[in-house]
């Protein structure tokens, strides 16, 4: 009987979490976000809704492709509450990611939010690994649509001979992006050699390789 009601109490507790899973929801109709305010709160304080105007819901950052000549050959443009300020409290964002050819958006988790991408040209092989380490990849073609759920390791790699681009959805306001290999190898202070060599089972020259190469250039 007590397992019963512990059982019941558990599930409760879950539908009740289960369902408040993204973003709270708004309690007023506009909160532009004050990005310069030193006060935080879970977002961003709203500035005085009467000075709100069209350019807080504005961002004309996605129209044009962006540089992919870099270490990783892709490029994530971001639409979110730090670039739309009107966004703040809404619990979406989008962001555009272009592709070289061969250029990778490598593997990264999104904390807190679920994304959806279009593709807008070229083709993809997309993927992501759930937590009893199941890979579920395809290849994705202009126009198609792939769902990477919210906190699963994921990566976009361009196989093709010509740029590929993409529109991704999150259902947060700022999705935050934890990318693997730079997380662990490029870290500031760095994660200890012993962590590493020990979690990837090489030896520590390998392993100082590896962060010689992801360290930031500049
Ligand atoms: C709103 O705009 C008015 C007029 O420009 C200005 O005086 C006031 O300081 C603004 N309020 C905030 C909170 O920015
Ligand atoms: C990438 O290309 C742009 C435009 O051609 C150039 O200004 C920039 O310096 C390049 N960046 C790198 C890292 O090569």
């Amino acid at each position: 009987m007590a397992a019963a009601i512990l059982a019941v109490f558990v599930m409760t507790f879950a539908m009740v979490f289960g369902n408040s899973a993204a973003d709270p929801d708004l309690l007023q109709d506009i909160c532009v976000a004050d990005l310069t305010s030193a006060t935080k709160v879970n977002g961003f304080a709203c500035k005085d809704a009467a000075n709100a105007t069209a350019e807080d819901f504005f961002f004309a950052g996605l129209a044009k492709p962006g540089l992919t000549n870099n270490t990783f050959g892709s490029l994530v443009t971001a639409a979110n509450v730090q670039k739309i300020p009107g966004l703040n409290t809404l619990g979406v964002s989008l962001a555009r990611i272009d592709y070289a050819p061969g250029g990778i958006n490598p593997p990264h988790t999104h904390p807190r939010a679920t994304e959806i991408v279009f593709v807008l040209e070229g083709a993809l092989n997309v993927g992501f690994i759930t937590t009893a380490n199941k890979l579920i990849s395809k290849t994705i073609s202009k126009g198609e649509v792939f769902v990477f759920p919210k906190g699963l390791v994921h990566f976009q790699k361009n196989n093709g001979k010509v740029p590929a681009a993409v529109i991704a959805g999150f259902n947060s306001q700022l999705q935050g992006t934890a990318n693997i290999a730079l997380t662990l190898f490029a870290a500031t202070p760095p994660v200890a050699d012993d962590v590493l060599t020990t979690t990837f089972q090489v030896g520590t020259k390998q392993i100082e390789k590896i962060k010689s190469r992801l360290a930031p250039k500049n």
